[in-house]
């Protein structure tokens, strides 16, 4: 079928949740996409933070292909090879001692936030902490739990009625933390190290350690969401090892599988009593894909080339290249493009008008982009970009900015 077909045909089958660009994808390599009628296009998006080592990956693609003709799923009713070795992987590089694996991150996310209820009503005998505390700006999936705690607005309209109690504070604010934590109703605060879909928005420095300490004084159990920071994106392992502070429970999906769906709870042995089953009990959480052999022998795909390729200092080093070519921008658009966000290979370009139009245009001139936040063209390529992959992508956006659009 021919491009024009296939969009015709997507316009009358799939459900209009959404607006993506009006391109159908077909193949990739590293960091490059064709489309059905042959165009290519360079690819700043890796799948919204995901395919962290590009598309293709020889390495990966075989790894995964030769699991396919192994073992696909065999559910939770058994132990695999594949979902132990996976799990000793986020452990081994990690502050966790303990892994639960689901298939999204919204699902990890629901997974922490019941394990945080439990955990107070079982470990604390505090049933009645019950609120969850997140922060305004967040996001935390789609779920009815996540889009309840998620703080932006727009994404829980006309869902009501929300789970809850739930009680938004502002992002980086420690005092208004303390306000929340102390009186001790809440189960649990969730938190990214940098807000991602919020608009690339990084904390103060120390409001990670505050919190932790916060938590440890009121037993509160402290989330990271680190869904889109984590696996490398931000140049360490994890988003929060830059700042040296440990949560008590840590979630992760996107580019922890390559591509291929999974997610991940990994938690404390302490935190753990959250969900773990009691004698006699019932099993307090499961999920019938989480931990499938296929998608855990993606995971450990995607650690060792990490490790093998050295990907995280290439993800620092690109990451400074591409944040300086991004100032340069500012510079040159004053008022027009107004900021340059983020860490490692997670950056935002903030312009003054609608940067949907930017990433409209942009995809127009070859290259693809998204939106993070109201105002923020957000970068996230693939680990293995190369500088000159770089250099073209942002000549495009320029090429964008000079004429205009998104002012
Ligand atoms: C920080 C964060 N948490 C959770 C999610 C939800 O993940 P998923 O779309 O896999 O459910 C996202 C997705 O963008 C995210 O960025």
């Amino acid at each position: 079928m021919t491009q024009a077909e296939l969009l015709a045909l997507a316009d009358q089958v799939l459900l209009k949740n959404n607006k993506p660009q009006p391109i159908v994808l077909t193949r990739a390599s590293g960091c490059e996409v064709w489309d059905v009628a042959g165009t290519r296009y360079l690819d700043m998006t890796a799948g919204i933070a995901v395919c962290g080592l590009g598309h293709a990956h020889p390495v990966f693609t075989e790894r995964v292909a030769a699991q396919l003709g192994r073992l696909v799923h065999i559910s939770n009713l058994y132990y695999n090879e594949q979902q132990i070795l996976a799990a000793k992987a986020i452990v081994d590089h990690s502050f966790a001692d303990r892994v639960f694996f689901c298939n999204s991150g919204a699902e990890a996310n629901e997974g922490a936030l019941k394990l945080a209820r439990r955990f107070q009503d079982i470990v604390n005998g505090a049933p009645e902490r019950t609120t969850f505390v997140s922060t305004v700006g967040s996001f935390h999936g789609r779920t009815f739990a996540t889009v309840a705690i998620t703080g932006q607005a727009k994404y829980r309209e006309h869902f009501g009625p929300l789970v809850g109690p739930v009680e938004h504070i502002a992002y980086g604010d420690i005092g208004a933390a303390t306000r929340a934590l102390e009186n001790k109703t809440a189960c649990a605060i969730i938190v990214e190290p940098i807000q991602a879909e919020g608009g690339i928005v990084i904390p103060p420095p120390g409001y990670l350690a505050a919190l932790r300490q916060l938590c440890d004084d009121t037993q509160t159990i402290l989330i990271f969401d680190e869904v889109q920071t984590g696996m490398g994106r931000t140049g360490k392992w994890f988003g929060h090892q830059h700042d040296n502070v440990f949560p008590d429970v840590m979630t992760l999906a996107k580019g922890l599988g390559g591509g291929v769906p999974i997610g991940a709870v990994a938690m404390t042995e302490r935190a753990a009593a959250g969900l773990t089953q009691q004698p006699g009990g019932a099993v307090p959480h499961a999920t019938t894909f989480g931990g499938n052999s296929l998608a855990c022998a993606a995971a450990n795909a995607v650690f060792d080339i990490i490790e093998k390729e050295q990907l995280l200092a290439r993800i620092t080093e690109s990451g400074e290249y591409l944040a300086g070519k991004l100032a340069g921008l500012v510079s040159e658009f004053p008022g027009h493009a107004t900021e340059v966000r983020g860490r490692g290979l997670l950056r935002g370009l903030a312009v003054s008008g609608a940067p949907a139009q930017v990433v409209a245009r942009g995809r127009e001139k070859g290259v693809l982009l998204s939106v993070a936040g109201d105002k923020v063209v957000r970068f996230a390529p693939p680990y293995i970009v190369s500088k000159a992959q770089l250099d073209e992508a942002v000549s495009i956006l320029r090429s964008v900015l000079a004429e205009g659009v998104g002012k």
